[in-house]
């Protein structure tokens, strides 16, 4: 198993060796490497069994560190760092000459992050690198929102699991292309896209797994092994009464129901609390004795959107 602690300065020693690393962000837990390292990026992939036509995101201190991995920055990259960056917001940009092909699969692009999770913070500041980081789950899998997750999964692979707590977002991060004419949402994410509207103006959300611009959103993902299935719960529980089941609720208790394995994501009501749950929900249930897991449609505004589109995926067994 891998070692799990809170040393930055081990992590940056692995790092700089072109060792593996998990770190905590405030999204999910990410799987971390140099990014200008292309020996150190093919290990993501190998333990993940990623595909390679998915590519990273690289993870930076902040837009200082830009002029190393991007072309050139669009107007609209400043107003949107401004509001929302350090956080849940992802920039595709024009990538540089520098950056591996194996981080972009070969694209002339380059996902962009500054997260905010203070332990992550100091890494990146202390060391000055570039990490490319997916999720640290293996592909097709829900994203670890605990190092626990990572280490359940990842544990054999990686020496090490920087512990920053669970993750307080909980869902990963919003992308937005900024790299063509046209501005567009790519997928939904922990940054609710009501609030990039305000900068924006109204844009589209091409969030669909027909996207050929963010292969990793594929129609099967983000899925834990069992069956999950989403919709009318007041229809639903009926249907599946012969069977064991897990049930995922926003904020009631369904009724007529055996007590069982419940979770309700948020008893107030609160979509971000719900989204920050929502992982670790699917996880635990996938683990306890149910054939299938049911959930609920959360409501379909700020993070209620991404929350029911990571249940369809999740839902949407190959
Ligand atoms: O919150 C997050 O974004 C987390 C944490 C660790 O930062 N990371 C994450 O990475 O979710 P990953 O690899 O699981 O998902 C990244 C997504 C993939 O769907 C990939 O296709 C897309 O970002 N992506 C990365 N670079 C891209 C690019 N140049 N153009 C279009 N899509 C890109
Ligand atoms: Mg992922």
């Amino acid at each position: 198993m891998a070692a799990i602690g809170t040393n930055i300065n081990k992590a940056i020693q692995l790092l700089k060796e072109g060792k593996l690393v998990a770190i905590p962000t405030e999204t999910v837990y990410g799987l971390a490497a140099n990014a200008l390292n292309p020996e150190a990026v093919a290990g993501i992939f190998k333990a993940k069994q990623r595909p390679h036509f998915d590519p990273l995101i690289v993870h930076l201190y902040d837009k200082k560190s830009l002029a190393k991995v991007v072309d050139h920055i669009p107007t609209l990259f400043d107003k949107l760092y401004e509001a929302f960056s350090p956080g849940p917001i992802t920039y595709i940009l024009p990538r540089s000459e520098a950056v591996p092909d194996i981080v972009t699969s070969g694209n002339p692009t380059v996902g962009i992050r500054f997260p905010n999770h203070p332990l992550t913070r100091e890494l990146l500041f202390e060391s000055g690198l570039a990490l490319a980081a997916p999720s640290a789950n293996p592909f097709g899998y829900v994203s670890p929102t605990t190092a626990q997750h990572v280490n359940d999964q990842l544990g054999n692979t990686i020496p090490y699991i920087l512990d920053g707590g669970p993750s307080t977002v909980g869902i990963e991060s919003t992308i937005i292309d900024l790299s063509e004419d046209e501005t567009r949402i790519l997928r939904l994410g922990g940054l609710a896209v009501e609030d990039i509207f305000e900068i924006t103006g109204p844009i589209e959300v091409r969030n669909s797994s027909s996207n050929p611009k963010a292969p990793g959103m594929l129609s099967s993902h983000y899925a834990p092994a069992k069956k999950v299935i989403l919709g009318d719960l007041n229809e639903l529980i009926p249907q599946y009464r012969e069977h064991k089941v897990g049930i995922i609720t926003f904020s009631e208790e369904p009724q007529n129901i055996e007590p069982g394995f419940v979770r309700i994501l948020s008893p107030a009501g609160n979509l971000c609390e719900a989204a920050a749950r929502l992982f670790k929900a699917l996880r635990d249930l996938d683990k306890e004795d149910v054939d299938f897991i049911l959930a609920e449609k959360f409501p379909e505004e700020g993070l209620g959107r991404a929350i029911n589109d990571r249940l369809k995926r999740a839902s949407f067994n190959v």
